[in-house]
């Protein structure tokens, strides 16, 4: 694995909004983040818009600070790539794609137009303007899903949060593996609960992953970072 170290600003405090809601004050931050190569001196810097606000999309979580990591040290290979990006709110993995050269589609909940607005903000600190945000509810068959046409790599950032999404998540991927035979599915997820497996979940949806190490300081955030793929045995829906 390439030398390679991410440095992290909280920016200055941008705006600070008293909304007049009696109970609501939206405080607006940029966090900038400085990806580098020690051995080529390649450096990339991004700006994520975060809002502090109690939806989650709102804000990064250390999770997509891992994976934006990995795809920083994967850059050459995704160039080109077509690449989705579910729940991605502040978007960070998927802005650092488009940055080395993919072909983005970020997502959020098609019922969270907040969470989508965030993505676009995202775009737009970057100077990203070919990147397409569309509407995606996991296990649901949004037209934003069955309008893609084909996609290589699929990310998602800390989507697995919550038990009750863990299978719509896995429909999601399937339905887009079924679709895309060689795609991958590239995802980190915090340890939050010992009890919480998606073995049984991932042999119902014929889908097998696999931990990638990650070094140390990665580790730390307790974060974890898995690639799944489609088994070989099809499956059968309905
Ligand atoms: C914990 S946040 C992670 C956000 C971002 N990927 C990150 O790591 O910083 C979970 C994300 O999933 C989105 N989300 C929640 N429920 C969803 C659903 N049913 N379908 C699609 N996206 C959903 C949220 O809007 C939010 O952006």
């Amino acid at each position: 694995m390439e030398e390679s170290i991410i440095e992290e600003h909280d920016y200055e405090l941008k705006n600070t909004n008293s909304e007049n809601t009696g109970y609501t004050v939206k405080i607006k931050t940029e966090k900038c983040f400085t990806f580098t190569d020690k051995n080529t001196d390649e450096e990339l810097t991004v700006i994520i818009p975060e809002i502090l606000d109690p939806t989650y999309g709102m804000y990064v979580w250390p999770c997509s600070v891992v994976l934006a990591q990995y795809i920083w040290w994967h850059r050459k290979s995704i160039r080109n790539k077509t690449i989705l990006e579910l729940g991605a709110g502040t978007s960070l993995p998927g802005i650092v794609a488009a940055k080395c050269g993919a072909d983005v589609v970020l997502s959020d909940s098609a019922d969270l137009p907040q969470c989508r607005d965030n993505c676009q903000q995202s775009c737009h600190a970057n100077g990203l303007a070919g990147v397409t945000v569309v509407g995606i509810t996991w296990g649901r068959f949004d037209p934003g899903l069955l309008n893609l046409t084909s996609v290589d790599i699929i990310l998602g950032s800390d989507c697995f949060y919550d038990t009750k999404d863990f299978e719509d998540i896995l429909v999601t991927i399937a339905y887009l593996m079924d679709r895309n035979s060689n795609a991958e599915f590239w995802c980190t997820y915090q340890d939050r609960s010992s009890d919480r497996s998606l073995d049984y979940l991932l042999l119902k949806w014929n889908l097998k992953c696999e931990k990638i190490p990650l070094c140390t300081l990665m580790q730390s955030h307790l974060v974890w970072l898995v690639q799944h793929y489609l088994e070989t045995i099809p499956y059968i829906c309905g």
